[in-house]
């Protein structure tokens, strides 16, 4: 095991439980586009491979029989990359953690077929994560034992990806509490979909988020919404922003081509000003300061500099994962993998994929 290398120091995050040695777990990810395989020893991160599907990009979206065929091909060659860049051999793992919901069911299946395969074969443990909760604890990720700080319980997340925009209470690593959730698009598809509109791709996060960088946020206005609580909307948005293009584009028909910028930050803008100003109105209520933000559109910078305003306007302790760590990996799955190994928390071989939260 590389145990000495700069990355992947030996000692635990959390004790190994008494008379069991080196706790050693493969992670496998599969809910959606990315094949990724991790490998971790007594919490400590030695591997992390991810193989994604360029095959998506022309046809604008994850088309879900394209991604499960792509991670029948990918599943192998992962597991076994991660296997060796961790020089950890088949007989060493003591447990195979693997995503077991929300996500394409064709994909997960994947995942979950080669994972209760391979536990069977070693007559080893089998433990189940949640995708959502792994993507929350991708903040207890560690390369090394003196590695960035992490959260205390309890603190706020903010969980903003293609599929979800939600606000956590994160009360311990399984006790979870969903504070507010979109009720119709998730953060990352509103970006994704007006950056189709724009013909700009897919997915479209990393487009708007660059060309935004260039671009004037205060050129346009767009809808926001008026919703109670702390839940999210963002088809409201997405018409007002398909209408309003649709309108500017009757006089100028190269709009797009001469806006693209301002566009991009303008509505880069909005969508960051929507997810704060809830997120803001938790604090508030719950008192709780330490804030983190998780998912896919975490990588956004427009979101990540709004959390450093926050931080130093609102004095808040808040925790920004790696880019490496913001989009599906099976790093995330692994750490989650190791705390419920703590706790024994197996599953049985018969546990099936979950498509939606409601099993
Ligand atoms: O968490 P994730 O990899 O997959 C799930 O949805 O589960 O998130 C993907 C989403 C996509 O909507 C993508 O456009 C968005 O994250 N995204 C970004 C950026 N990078 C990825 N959104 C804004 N800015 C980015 N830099």
């Amino acid at each position: 095991m590389n145990k000495n290398n700069k990355n992947t120091q030996s000692a635990a995050l959390t004790p190994p439980l008494e008379g069991q040695g080196e706790v050693v777990i493969l992670a496998i990810e599969s809910s959606c586009d990315d094949t990724s395989a991790a490998v971790l020893c007594d919490g400590i991160l030695l591997s992390n491979v991810t193989a994604s599907q360029a095959v998506h990009e022309a046809y604008g979206g994850v088309v879900p029989e394209l991604a499960s065929r792509a991670h029948e091909q990918n599943i192998v060659p992962v597991v076994d990359q991660a296997l060796k860049r961790a020089g950890v051999e088949r007989e060493q793992l003591s447990a195979i953690a693997f995503t077991r919901g929300p996500g394409l069911m064709g994909s997960l299946l994947v995942g979950v077929s080669f994972a209760k395969g391979m536990a069977r074969s070693l007559g080893i443990p089998l433990i189940d994560v949640n995708h959502l909760q792994g993507h929350v604890l991708a903040h207890f990720i560690k390369e090394a034992e003196d590695d960035h700080d992490q959260p205390s319980f309890p603190f706020l997340c903010l969980l903003v990806s293609g599929g979800n925009s939600q606000i956590i209470k994160v009360n311990s690593y399984k006790d979870m509490e969903i504070l507010g959730q979109t009720i119709d698009d998730a953060a990352g598809e509103a970006i994704d979909k007006c950056s189709k509109v724009m013909g700009l791709g897919y997915p479209g996060g990393p487009v708007i988020d660059r060309l935004a960088r260039q671009g004037n946020a205060d050129a346009f206005k767009f809808a926001k919404p008026n919703i109670k609580g702390y839940d999210y909307s963002f088809s409201g948005l997405k018409t007002s922003f398909l209408y309003s293009l649709r309108d500017w584009l009757k006089d100028d028909p190269d709009f797009i081509e001469h806006h693209k910028e301002d566009l991009a930050a303008s509505l880069e803008k909005t969508i960051v000003d929507i997810l704060m100003k809830k997120l803001r109105q938790a604090v508030k209520d719950t008192g709780i300061r330490q804030v983190a933000v998780a998912g896919g559109v975490s990588a956004n910078n427009g979101l990540r500099n709004a959390f450093h305003d926050h931080a130093r306007r609102y004095g808040w302790k808040i925790f920004i994962p790696k880019f490496s760590y913001t989009t599906d990996n099976a790093a995330m799955i692994g750490i989650t993998g190791y705390f419920k190994y703590l706790d024994k928390d197996f599953c049985s071989i018969d546990a099936p994929a979950f498509a939606r939260m409601e099993k």
